[in-house]
């Protein structure tokens, strides 16, 4: 790992960066969407300064080892650790994807409060401290990632440990009166207060977190947006994920994509193409998507037979009874609009149940009219700037995007709706396949602005110089 060297604000630091985080991603180049916003994000900013990466190594054993199993590929030293089978059903199954994940997502129905997840949450907490403490060295800078690792930062201080160490929230910070449902919300906050810095994806996650350790911490916010609290103090900033957008029009212009492209424009014989793509999440709004899509047949007859829907739909977290439900309301519901609206020579929607490497889905948002991204509730959502950086500018696909993905805040020249208003997200879908492709032209511009001023070295750099100057 020597000689690794962090650089910020074009000076060179000589400080290691370790990144931690549940999901570890090692496939260079072959990153699906499966992996999620993480992943790739982390992926790629790891590639470009090098350093240690320890998580998950993915697998499930009967008796994990001890120490996390080290090995070097390129720049970056991956460190990886098991869990049991007990450990994976608590902490990860259970813990961060039955209680965190929906409680995050403002979806208190589907959230379960099990002490016991809770516990074995905690003590994996422990045991990834225990694994990370012996790989540390001098001058190292460590960057915690999402809600599976919170109590990590408390934990490492725990074993003396004296380097400065960041957060990075993914996903949305809930408002307080949804936090608190949670019976061990303060426990888990006065956790999160443990980092140096703590980041979130939009100014109204940053504004929430304030909100509760005020209300219930009786932490501080400072003028200059510091929280003091029990006599420390730390910082919180928003600071969006963005994505690396020469990579992304490289990846859309490349042979591989172009050939895929090739085969499905064939199939399509002309019509237009509305393009969706997640993991299979219930945060994504997948069937308030078809729904709308169908309306939009039902509503402008002059669509019916001109228009396709792709929506690829990543397995994901199978484990996990609610995406068994969900699987099956989206395969139902596909088959309920197709049987109402196909005829001999056209199937409107195209329900795809497997993941796809972000190179063939670089084309894919290339040749699509419609970006369709619209999510009930997300951290930020990748999906909608890397189609704004696959468009070729001379002809641009238009973004269909829900007010509730984070993006939202900053994509000024998408059509943004509220995903669970039919009648309007079939409007703006109506709107997209008709505008004129000078408006296109301008709205792609504005968002592309936006894509490049966000973009994910630029996201990594301002972090770590945070993290570092300790400003
Ligand atoms: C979201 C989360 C990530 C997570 C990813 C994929 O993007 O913010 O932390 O890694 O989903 O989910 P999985 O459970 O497969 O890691």
């Amino acid at each position: 790992m020597g000689g690794d060297r962090l650089e910020a604000e074009g000076r060179t630091l000589s400080n290691r960066l370790i990144v931690v985080s549940n999901r570890v991603t090692q496939i260079t180049g072959r990153r699906a969407v499966s992996a999620g916003g993480l992943a790739v994000g982390i992926q790629a900013a790891l590639e470009e300064v090098g350093g240690l990466w320890f998580g998950w190594s993915g697998r499930i054993t009967e008796k994990p080892g001890d120490a996390a199993q080290v090995t070097t590929r390129g720049k970056i030293t991956y460190a990886l650790t098991d869990l049991s089978e007990e450990d994976h059903a608590g902490y990860y199954a259970g813990f961060a994807n039955r209680t965190l994940w929906p409680l995050f997502h403002y979806r208190i129905d589907l959230a379960s409060f099990e002490r016991e997840w809770y516990e074995t949450y905690r003590r994996v907490n422990e045991r990834f401290a225990d694994q990370l403490v012996p790989l540390l060295r001098e001058g190292d800078v460590i960057w915690v990632h999402d809600y599976h690792l919170i109590p990590l930062a408390a934990e490492l201080r725990a074993r003396g440990v004296k380097a400065r160490i960041g957060f990075f929230l993914h996903i949305p910070f809930p408002a307080q009166q949804i936090f608190v449902t949670m019976p061990w919300h303060r426990q888990l906050a006065t956790d999160l207060c443990a980092y140096d810095l703590v980041g979130f994806q939009t100014e109204v996650d940053l504004l929430q977190f304030w909100d509760y350790v005020t209300r219930e911490l009786e932490g501080e916010v400072q003028p200059d947006g510091r929280v003091r609290i029990d006599g420390r103090s730390l910082r919180a900033v928003a600071c969006p994920i963005g994505v690396d957008h020469e990579e992304m029009a490289t990846l859309a212009a490349s042979a591989d994509a172009q050939r895929q492209t090739e085969r499905l424009q064939l199939t399509l014989r002309g019509r237009k193409l509305v393009f969706g793509v997640d993991r299979l999440d219930y945060t994504k709004g997948i069937p308030e998507r078809l729904r709308a899509f169908e309306e939009l047949l039902r509503s402008y007859e002059e669509h019916r037979g001109r228009v396709v829907l792709m929506q690829i739909s990543a397995p994901s977290r199978e484990d996990v009874p609610e995406y068994h439900d969900l699987r099956r309301d989206v395969e139902r519901l596909s088959g309920h609009i197709n049987g109402r609206f196909a005829d001999t020579d056209w199937m409107p929607i195209r329900y795809i149940n497997r993941a796809y490497t972000r190179r063939v889905l670089a084309g894919f948002y290339r040749m699509s009219r419609i970006g369709f991204v619209t999510p009930l509730r997300d951290g930020l959502n990748l999906v909608a700037e890397e189609f704004v950086a696959a468009q070729i500018q001379e002809d641009p696909g238009v973004l269909v995007l829900s007010r509730f993905a984070g993006a939202a805040g900053h994509m000024k020249g998408a059509l943004i709706v509220n995903p669970y208003d039919t009648q309007a997200v079939a409007g703006a879908l109506h709107q997209a396949l008709v505008m004129s492709v000078e408006e296109r032209r301008d709205r792609h511009a504005a968002m592309l602005e936006a894509v490049r001023a966000n973009d994910l070295t630029g996201w990594r750099r301002k972090l770590v110089r945070m993290l570092l100057s300790g400003e």
